[in-house]
């Protein structure tokens, strides 16, 4: 097909999902945020209390989970079972359990499955861990962030602030080394470059500068 996939993969707090959406914005692509649906898994997995090694527990909770995007404005809008929980999935709470629900291969099957759907027949952008690699090892563009972990929390951690005055750096920076090696060394589908991935070190770079980098390699 003539359709274009282009594939954001990379570390934790990278700045992907910036990245993504102001590319989709620009290419009149449509946007989708593979970690928002591990987040909302993982959400509904917390609330449940489910097992994580059980395995039909798991099984049975992923039947009665039903994930949908609703975009508006290129952010990213998810419902888990008609409830909006685009914020909470953002928090403390799902962050700490979501490379460790994430890791789980009848949830990756289930969710790459779902991926594969929404890239079937549009022209998308969509940003995660495995998606040059498993999701769409076909994509036209792959790109794999990376940028200094410091800077990284750091980031975040304005981002967080305004709305969490509780949460400290100290604790953004853990999360996301410990995201990075959980996603790293997992079995199914860990992070990984993919061979044809071009790599882009934004430690020095504002969003404009890395829009233009990407822009430069879709065309
Ligand atoms: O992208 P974000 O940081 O919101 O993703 C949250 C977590 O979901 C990651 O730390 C990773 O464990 C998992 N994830 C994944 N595969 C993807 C996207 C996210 O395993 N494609």
């Amino acid at each position: 097909s003539d359709q274009i996939i282009v594939a954001i993969d990379g570390y934790s707090s990278c700045g992907k999902s910036t990245l993504a959406k102001a590319l989709a914005k620009k290419l009149h692509f449509i946007y989708v945020d593979s970690g928002a649906m591990y987040r909302a898994v993982a959400l509904y997995f917390l609330r449940n209390n489910i097992d994580l090694n059980n395995h039909d527990q798991i099984m049975e909770a992923l039947k009665k989970i039903h994930l949908n995007f609703h975009s508006r404005d290129y952010e990213t809008h998810i419902t888990l079972n008609d409830e909006e929980v685009s914020a909470e999935i953002r928090l403390m709470p799902v962050s700490e359990t979501v490379s460790a629900v994430s890791a789980i291969k009848e949830v990756r099957t289930e969710m790459v499955k779902q991926q594969q759907r929404m890239g079937r027949s549009k022209n998308i952008v969509m940003d995660g861990r495995d998606i040059g690699t498993a999701v769409f090892p076909d994509a036209a563009v792959k790109i794999f962030m990376t940028a200094d972990p410091k800077v990284r929390a750091e980031r975040r951690y304005k981002e967080l602030l305004p709305k969490n005055p509780d949460i400290t750096l100290e604790e953004i920076f853990e999360n996301i080394a410990h995201r990075d090696y959980q996603d790293t060394t997992r079995k199914e589908s860990p992070l990984v470059r993919a061979h044809d991935a071009i790599i882009l070190d934004n430690t020095d770079l504002n969003p404009d500068e890395q829009l233009l980098f990407a822009l430069s390699k879709v065309e």
